[in-house]
């Protein structure tokens, strides 16, 4: 007690310890137990830093932009998709879902993994995600192990929802699931938040806080131990993630001197609110749509393509060092102005994950196809929402069974199940006939 009674002293706190001594039995108890979980010194420092600077993240002026190919279309495809079905087969190769957002742009109550986004099955995006794995592991003949990362917000909700699901038919013991951390939302003069009588107004720390609650969980000693050395790190809302994509794996693993790939669309326009991958100050990393000056946004290369042309679908490859490296390093602090409990204007702070590549150097960027392999659920409407969803996962798998030669009808999509195609691989027209009405499912695009 005495030790916190000087750090929030030291930190400016001085209004919180005084509430603090107007509490007593378990309400003391829960507002301790939440000032111990946070670092004061830190706050106090990120205040005083975001009060004097400007809002907006600075972008250095010596920005260049990143090249990256389709990877389809390199000679070496095949290789490193056999690569990483062998690295797959080891048992080499996890899973890390971040999936510990609040979602609010969406608007659903609940973990946005459990949200239907309308499909004909109306399978969550937690099934579809673990399903397509399931079917990878029995491809490679090795399970494949799935962290998965919440918030205290939406901890209990998901394993609730897994549980109930019977994890899907995953095997409970290659699933771990665990929280991130959170921080103090702070007043305009940088005052502790209150939520309620005894409780601070404690926020998810952002998605780059899950390099410390990886290790922090204990679930990086729980990969090591199994001899896991690549981590497909993805997010919860995109729809057409291929989940521990061993090509991408492959290529990593036999190419890399990286310590991370990412993969890489090419932006829909200058629009486009991605962020890119760029070199700052001759470093790779991310800048973010709302931090690309206009200048570099619309800026075209001779034959008129956007020079800046590398967008961001959050999903990355990592070698185990990089991130053995990363639970430790501090990536910068992002501030938002928002009204929390009431409080208008007050700080919120969050770590972006993409703010790490920085830190490990070199990385590899393979570019994807996006109508192949991106469509995020962002919003309730519009653009990047169930219904493009639904329409992209239709168009798509109308595709491969074009491919096999089906006889699909014009005016219809199809859904898939991943279960029995993981990537467009094993479909025919005898399985198309055989599995219409099951695990194929057709519907209209309305
Ligand atoms: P987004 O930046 O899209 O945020 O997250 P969000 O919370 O899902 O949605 P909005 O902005 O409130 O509408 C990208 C990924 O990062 C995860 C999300 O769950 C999603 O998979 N994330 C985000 C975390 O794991 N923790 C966070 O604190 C924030």
């Amino acid at each position: 007690m005495a030790d916190i009674i000087e750090v929030l002293k030291a930190a400016g706190q001085d209004d919180l310890l005084k509430h603090l001594e107007t509490l007593s039995g378990d309400a003391r108890k829960n507002l301790e137990r939440d000032i111990a979980s946070q670092d004061w010194n830190e706050l106090k420092a990120l205040h005083a830093e975001k009060s004097a600077a400007n809002l907006s993240d600075n972008v250095s002026a010596d920005l260049q932009p990143m090249p990256f190919k389709i990877a389809a279309d390199d000679l070496r495809y095949d290789f490193w998709k056999e690569t990483g079905e062998i690295l797959l087969g080891k048992g080499q190769v996890a899973a890390f879902l971040v999936a510990g957002g609040q979602g609010s742009r969406l608007g659903f109550e609940g973990p946005k993994g459990m949200f239907d986004i309308g499909i004909p099955s109306h399978k969550s995006l937690f099934q579809l995600q673990a399903e397509r794995l399931q079917n990878l592991a029995a491809q490679v003949g090795h399970p494949i192990p799935w962290c998965i990362m919440t918030s205290p917000l939406n901890h209990e909700a998901t394993v609730n929802f897994f549980t109930e699901n019977n994890f899907f038919g995953m095997d409970r013991q290659n699933i771990r699931f665990f929280e991130q951390g959170t921080i103090c939302a702070l007043t305009p003069d940088g005052k502790a938040v209150l939520d309620g009588e005894d409780h601070l107004a404690l926020v998810p720390d952002g998605n780059g806080g899950c390099f410390r609650a990886l290790a922090q969980s204990g679930s990086l000693a729980w990969l090591i131990e199994r001899g896991v050395r690549y981590v497909f790190l993805y997010s919860v809302d995109n729809a057409l993630c291929r989940i521990c994509d061993p090509a991408f794996i492959g290529a990593l693993a036999s190419e890399g001197r990286s310590m991370s790939a990412s993969k890489v669309v090419p932006k829909a326009g200058p629009n486009e609110k991605v962020g890119i991958f760029a070199f700052q100050n001759k470093k790779p990393g991310v800048v973010e749509y709302s931090d690309l000056p206009e200048e570099y946004r619309d800026m075209k290369n001779p034959d008129g393509s956007l020079t800046f042309d590398g967008g961001n679908i959050a999903v990355h490859l990592f070698k185990l060092e990089g991130l053995r490296k990363l639970q430790t390093s501090k990536l910068p602090w992002h501030t938002a102005r928002k009204t929390v409990c009431g409080i208008e204007q007050c700080w919120k702070f969050e770590q972006f994950l993409f703010d790490a590549f920085p830190q490990l150097g070199t990385m590899m960027p393979f570019g994807v196809i996006r109508e192949e392999e991106f469509s995020p659920v962002k919003n309730a409407e519009g653009n990047d929402s169930p219904k493009t969803a639904r329409i992209m996962i239709g168009k798509l798998h109308k595709e491969w069974l074009k491919k096999a030669h089906c006889e699909v009808k014009a005016d219809k999509l199809y859904e898939i199940s991943p279960a029995l195609s993981y990537a467009g691989e094993g479909l025919s027209r005898r399985v198309f006939e055989r599995e219409l009405g099951k695990s194929i499912l057709e519907f209209d695009e309305e």
